[in-house]
């Protein structure tokens, strides 16, 4: 089924968790993944919307889709749900920070000690709340869900763990650990994984040829799933 008769959500960049008015908890993430699959996305016809943190304004100075800024994770889930329709691929190439401070100062924290103790609480995690409406709510069922997985050991273990924990149709195993691949670069290296179980390994290759193997695999995935497209 081709990509243009659905909406893809893409989600890119980091998100910051703000401790006071001048510092904040974030990633290296700049973006450029998110970016190439929400162009190739729009190039291959779908109604494309990029869901972004604060990311360089020159990489969507010209974007051809819509794309919505946010800072923090819980605001990256708001905004996902708000988009969210029947029929919806979401693509969450966006590394959203996993914990956010309890309380965050409204004036600048003063240096006192020597050491200093932040508490942190978990964020909601974004493709689980998804999942969990698609299994509340039928008519959601076709929403086609693709994660990332940024690992640093035992790579494939927790890619696929984070397949069944999130529900995922699919999971991009990111090894960040290797040169020229993940945060922050032009190129990466990837291995998809699908709920079928399926494997294809991607060797290191520009960001945009990754973006478009993703999407010749998304499109795989939906003939597969063979759905008819749910209208009101
Ligand atoms: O932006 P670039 O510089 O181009 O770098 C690209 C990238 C390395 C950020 C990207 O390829 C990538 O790997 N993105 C996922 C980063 C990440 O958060 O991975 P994770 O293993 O911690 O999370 C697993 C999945 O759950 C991801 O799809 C993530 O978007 C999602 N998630 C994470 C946290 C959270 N609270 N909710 C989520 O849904």
């Amino acid at each position: 089924m081709p990509l243009k008769d659905r909406k893809v959500i893409v989600t890119g960049g980091p998100t910051r968790e703000w401790l006071d008015p001048v510092r904040f908890i974030s990633n290296p993430s700049s973006g450029r993944m998110g970016v190439a699959i929400a162009e190739e996305a729009a190039n291959r016809g779908s109604e494309t919307v990029f869901i972004h943190g604060p990311i360089s304004r020159e990489l969507i100075d010209r974007a051809e889709y819509r794309c919505v800024g946010i800072q923090t994770t819980v605001e990256l889930l708001d905004a996902v749900k708000k988009e969210l329709t029947q029929n919806t691929v979401l693509i969450m190439a966006a590394a959203p920070a996993d914990y956010t401070p309890v309380q965050k100062s409204d004036v600048k924290i003063k240096k006192t000690g020597d050491e200093l103790t932040i508490h942190l609480k978990k964020n909601p995690d974004i493709l689980k709340t998804i999942a969990a409406m698609k299994q509340a709510n039928f008519s959601l069922k076709n929403i086609f869900m693709v994660g990332f997985a940024a690992e640093t050991n035992d790579i494939e273990k927790y890619a696929l763990g984070k397949l069944k924990e999130k529900d995922l149709d699919m999971i991009c195993l990111n090894d960040v650990g290797q040169k020229d691949a993940g945060f922050s670069v032009d190129t990466n290296i990837i291995t998809i994984f699908t709920r079928q179980g399926e494997k294809m390994e991607l060797p290191l290759q520009s960001k945009q040829d990754v973006a478009a193997r993703i999407l010749d695999c998304v499109e795989t995935g939906l003939t597969r799933m063979g759905t008819t497209l749910i209208t009101e």
